[in-house]
C-alpha cells in the first residue's frame, strides 16, 4: 500500500468522542500516523507478517495502520472499553481484523502468539507521572523484535538512560523528530491546542 493511501484510510477514522483527560487520550493524526508505520515496515520491515501489538490503541489507529500493511495479526490494548468500541467500529468499517484485549497495560499478562512489535503513543505522562515509562518498560518485556514508541523530546536523555540501563534495550534510536498538536489539558493553556516537540524512537529489545 502506498503512503498516501495508507494516509487517507487513517484520516477517515472514527476518533475519541469525549476524550478522557485523565487518561491522555488524543489521537496521533493520520499524517504522523502513516509516516511511522510506513517506515516501521519500509526501512525496518517490522510490521509485514509480523504480530503487532498496539499499546493504549484509543480508536486503533496505529494498529489499524499495521494491518493494513499486511501484519499476520494486531492486538489492541486500552484500559477504556469505549475506545475499544470504536476502534471495532473502526476495524469493521476498514474490513480488516485486530483483536482487543481491555486492560491496564501495566498488567498486560499475554499467552497467545509471540508479538514481534509494539507500535504506541503512550499517554505522555502529563496527568500521571511515569505512564509514559510504564508502557515502555512493558513493551520492551514483551515484544521480540521491536518497539516504536512517541515520547516528548524534551525526556530524550531520560529514556534513553533509562532503556538501556533498566528496561531490556540494547539499542534505542531516534527516527525523527516531529511536531505534535495536544489539546490544551490545563486552564493556564491559552490555545485550545499546544504544539509540541516529540521524538519517534525506535527500541530493539535484548
Ligand atoms: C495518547 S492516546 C493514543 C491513542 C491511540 N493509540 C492513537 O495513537 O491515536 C493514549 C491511549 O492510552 C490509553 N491508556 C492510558 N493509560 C492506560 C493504561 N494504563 N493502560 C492501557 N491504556 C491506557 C488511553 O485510553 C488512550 O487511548
Amino acid at each position: 500500500m502506498k503512503l498516501k493511501q495508507l494516509e487517507g484510510l487513517l484520516g477517515s477514522l472514527e476518533q475519541f468522542s469525549h476524550p478522557k483527560i485523565e487518561l491522555e487520550q488524543y489521537p496521533t493524526g493520520h499524517h504522523i500516523a502513516s509516516r511511522m508505520l510506513f517506515s516501521a515496515e519500509n526501512s525496518f520491515g517490522d510490521i509485514g507478517d509480523k504480530v503487532v501489538a498496539d499499546f493504549g490503541c484509543g480508536c486503533g489507529t496505529l494498529g489499524l495502520a499495521a494491518a493494513l500493511l499486511g501484519a499476520e495479526h494486531v492486538i489492541g490494548v486500552d484500559i477504556d472499553v469505549e475506545s475499544l468500541a470504536v476502534a471495532s467500529a473502526n476495524a469493521e468499517d476498514l474490513e480488516v481484523d485486530m483483536e482487543f484485549v481491555q486492560c491496564d497495560v501495566r498488567n498486560f499478562g499475554w499467552r497467545g502468539q509471540i508479538i514481534d512489535t509494539v507500535v504506541m503513543n503512550p499517554p505522555f505522562g502529563t496527568r500521571r507521572k511515569g505512564a509514559d515509562m510504564d508502557f515502555l518498560s512493558v513493551a520492551l518485556k514483551v515484544a521480540s523484535q521491536a518497539v516504536y514508541s512517541l515520547h516528548k523530546t524534551s525526556t530524550r536523555d531520560y529514556v534513553k538512560r533509562t532503556v538501556l540501563r533498566d528496561y531490556n534495550a540494547s539499542s534505542a534510536e531516534v527516527i525523527c523528530e516531529l511536531r505534535y498538536d495536544v489539546p490544551k489539558l490545563y486552564k493556564f493553556h491559552k490555545k485550545k491546542e499546544v504544539d509540541i516537540a516529540v521524538d519517534l524512537w525506535r527500541f530493539v529489545p535484548k
